[in-house]
């Protein structure tokens, strides 16, 4: 197994199984940064001296950076904060009637899941695509669902609970066919395996910069050109022209950035795309493939834990595992976990529909990425031995 780990800043303390919620940083990503910072720190697109131009040249790159790796045009991503910010953006800068249905599954995360039901407010109906046991989604289910008035069907590529591979072009060509425009949560897909976005008929995708080695408070949205969708925010940056009493937005992209972007943050997220790139995602796959059948191995063997989600290499894609101890709760598996030198989430991972499906109040997730080896995965399989043993 490769040793990607001097490519990271990894901390001194307990190995960090908790790259779902937040994946460590890569070194290239804070060089990027603080280059930034320390050479030509400047607003964008604003005034005409060397060192604005110098950063909106950067920060101009990271477009094209988005474009190559998604196989997309450039004019076709807006930053956002989060993957979170980016599915309420579409809830809010689509046009709804009452009437129109929205398919969501029972899988997601809250960020992919309140922004529809909240359109309830509008007369919008929700309608929820249903998962299979291991957290899969079928198009045969959706299909089921699917009527004239489905405008938008919205599902994770990779459930940040279950880690299930979802079918992800059969499920959209299924809704684009009855006419619906289709979102896809990428937010753990993206880190672990490739997209290319003109093989998944998709109108919308969002991911976070903070799962894929990169910043806090950074993500992209694509939005294909012909979606519909409207800016949810307008203000400095976005238009044209401006009378006392009317507004003329710009065309493309720049009408969707209002306000000083996080400038650092989305250079950043081009760094760690770079990163991506580099390593290759053969590399990556093969890497967390292996991770997978140790994890598999360590865990069916583990007495008194019952784990969730799909139990084979090839029904995962991302190397993220849910379990619960038997009479030891998933907060004290947590801390006692650290306490032996493991970092591990614990809860409903914002996802209490699925946590309610699975029967409990929350689960134990283990998540790793390229800078984690077998050999801790082995070392965890011992210390969950300890935790199980209290039950
Ligand atoms: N979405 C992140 C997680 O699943 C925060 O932990």
């Amino acid at each position: 197994m490769f040793d990607y780990s001097n490519l990271f800043s990894v901390p001194s303390g307990p190995a960090y199984f908790d790259s779902a919620a937040s994946s460590l940083t890569a070194k290239p990503v804070l060089e990027a940064m603080a280059a930034y910072y320390g050479k030509n720190r400047a607003n964008i697109h604003r005034g005409a001296h060397r060192y604005t131009h110098q950063a909106s040249e950067q920060y101009e790159a990271v477009y094209g950076k988005l474009a190559k790796f998604f196989n997309a045009s450039d004019q076709e991503f807006a930053a956002v904060r989060n993957a979170t910010e980016a599915f309420n953006a579409v809830a809010l800068g689509l046009d709804w009637n009452a009437g129109d249905e929205v398919i969501v599954s029972d899988v997601e995360h809250h960020s992919n899941f309140l922004p529809w039901l909240r359109l309830k407010e509008k007369g919008v109906k929700i309608k929820i695509l249903v998962s299979d046991g291991d957290g899969t989604l079928s198009a045969d289910a959706l299909s089921g669902l699917l009527s004239k008035k489905t405008k938008l069907v919205s599902f994770t590529a990779c459930s940040n609970v279950l880690g299930a591979t979802v079918p992800v072009v059969e499920l959209a060509k299924a809704a684009k066919d009855s006419g619906a425009l289709v979102c896809v949560d990428a937010a753990q897909y993206v880190g672990h395996r490739p997209i290319d976005l003109k093989k998944w008929p998709v109108d919308f995708l969002a991911f976070s910069g903070h799962k894929v080695f990169g910043p806090t408070g950074i993500g992209a949205l694509f939005h294909r050109h012909d979606s519909g969708l409207e800016p949810w925010f307008v203000g400095g940056g976005t238009v044209r022209d401006v009378t006392l009493d009317a507004y003329a937005l710009l065309e493309h992209r720049e009408r969707f950035e209002a306000g000083t972007p996080a400038i650092a943050e989305w250079i950043g997220l081009g760094a760690a795309l770079d990163v991506i790139s580099k390593v290759g995602y053969p590399a990556i796959e093969a890497h967390d493939r292996a991770l997978v059948e140790k994890m598999h191995s360590v865990l069916s063997q583990a007495n008194g834990v019952e784990v969730f989600g799909p139990k084979s290499v090839k029904d995962k894609s991302c190397a993220l595992f849910s379990f619960a101890v038997e009479n030891v709760s998933h907060h004290q598996a947590a801390v006692m976990l650290d306490e032996l030198g493991f970092a591990v989430r614990s809860g409903h991972h914002c996802a209490i529909p699925l946590t309610r499906k699975l029967g409990v109040d929350g689960t134990v997730r283990a998540s790793l990425h390229l800078y984690n080896d077998e050999k801790q995965v082995a070392a965890f399989g011992k210390a969950l031995k300890t935790v199980a043993q209290l039950g």
